[in-house]
């Protein structure tokens, strides 16, 4: 149904074999952004930095954009959100949030009216990928992560998926469309999943529970909380059954209560499927209106907020129970020592910023506001 033309594909190395004829092939961007006739940029390339610069240029020449562009989305959001008011053209990303789950036009059109209260689920392909290979069938964490970029699914960088800045972009951009308030993606606490140890794998494997990358945005009066970080998840959590490059998104509105949807997240076709979208919902126009933006509640982010934790490191680190604010218990395996209890995002931060820590959030946890005045520290020094 899409009635559009490739006219011109702008690439690095015109050395590369290419399924298409050489005439369509140019690396001058200025040829496209130049040219009258080309009415839309999709704009799919690794560098966030010159992709921002191709989809200013690309608005201020009057085309319309569609792009998959997690990082230049998220680092960039507001000032994409005024260009495109201010050019009066569009910019669509759906394929760069959880890949072929039609999550950004779902949040503007359908949840238009519905107070949206939760937006939580699997953002990143490559660490599901890993975690299921790695818990399910016994693969080493680098044979996962190796499979996972000869896939495809993983970022040129691998770092950006197994230490979850990916997730924490996705999260930035859903939070716009669920909540109304831009974010900064570094504002966005994070724990990604190359901290996971042989303890967390047994104590998961004893338990019956596996282990996914979980992003979590959640408003609770007028503030919005977030955490990126890896949870235990049991056989009855609706995140179970999402394995491998799937990606999935829990929302929960105040009328519609929870809807979870569930697709590949990572890898070309499904991508490509959501980038074949925007392109045909340009055919009539279709711009996303941000309409949570332009909402009256006006909502502050917030880091205040606490969750249920599993803490593991050697022994020859050192955690006081009072770094929890309320400690549930402790346990000893040969050099391992695992901490459970209730810490704040604060907490979880530091925890990310000291090697040989790993926080895993614990089964059924949820993401709570830090009510100041009934913070308990128990002492057990
Ligand atoms: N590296 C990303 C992932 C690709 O694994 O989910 C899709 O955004």
């Amino acid at each position: 149904g899409v009635k559009a033309e490739i006219k011109k594909i702008c690439i690095k190395n015109l050395d590369k074999q290419r399924t298409l004829p050489a005439e369509f092939f140019t690396t001058s961007k200025e040829e496209l952004l130049r040219d009258p006739e080309i009415d839309v940029i999709v704009e799919l390339i690794d560098d966030a930095s010159a992709a921002f610069e191709i989809v200013k240029a690309s608005l201020q020449n009057g085309k319309a954009v569609v792009t998959a562009n997690k990082r230049m989305l998220a680092e960039h959001l507001k000032e994409i959100y005024e260009l495109q008011q201010r050019y009066k053209r569009p910019v669509l990303y759906e394929g760069a949030v959880c890949g072929s789950i039609p999550i950004i036009r779902n949040l503007e059109e359908y949840y238009d009216n519905d107070m949206i209260k939760r937006v939580e689920g699997i953002f990143n392909g490559s660490t599901n990928y890993i975690l299921t290979k790695v818990l399910e069938e016994g693969n080493s964490y680098s044979d996962a992560l190796q499979e996972a970029q000869t896939l495809g699914f993983a970022e040129s960088d691998p770092r950006f998926d197994v230490q979850a800045f990916d997730s924490a972009f996705k999260l930035a951009i859903l939070v716009v469309h669920a909540f109304g308030i831009f974010v900064r993606p570094e504002n966005i606490i994070r724990f990604g999943i190359e901290r996971i140890s042989a303890v967390d794998l047994k104590y998961a494997k004893y338990h019956d529970l596996s282990i996914k990358l979980v992003a979590r945005a959640f408003k609770s009066g007028n503030n919005i909380y977030a955490l990126v970080a890896p949870q235990f998840i049991d056989t009855r959590h609706s995140l179970h059954t999402v394995r491998n490059e799937f990606n999935a998104v829990l929302i929960e509105g105040a009328f519609a209560e929870e809807q979870l949807f569930v697709g590949k997240g990572a890898g070309g076709y499904p991508t490509g499927s959501a980038v074949l979208s925007d392109i045909s919902a340009l055919r009539y126009d279709y711009g996303y209106e941000y309409r949570k933006l332009n909402q009256e509640n006006q909502v502050s982010f917030s880091n205040e907020a606490v969750i249920d934790v599993v803490v593991s490191f050697s022994n020859d680190i050192q955690i006081s129970t009072d770094k929890f604010i309320r400690f549930d218990g402790g346990l000893h395996v040969q050099r391992q020592q695992s901490m459970h209890g209730l810490a704040s995002i604060g907490r979880i931060k530091q925890w990310s910023g000291q090697e040989g820590i790993s926080v895993i959030v614990k089964p059924g946890a949820v993401l709570e506001p830090l009510v100041v005045g009934e913070k308990k520290v128990l002492n057990y020094a």
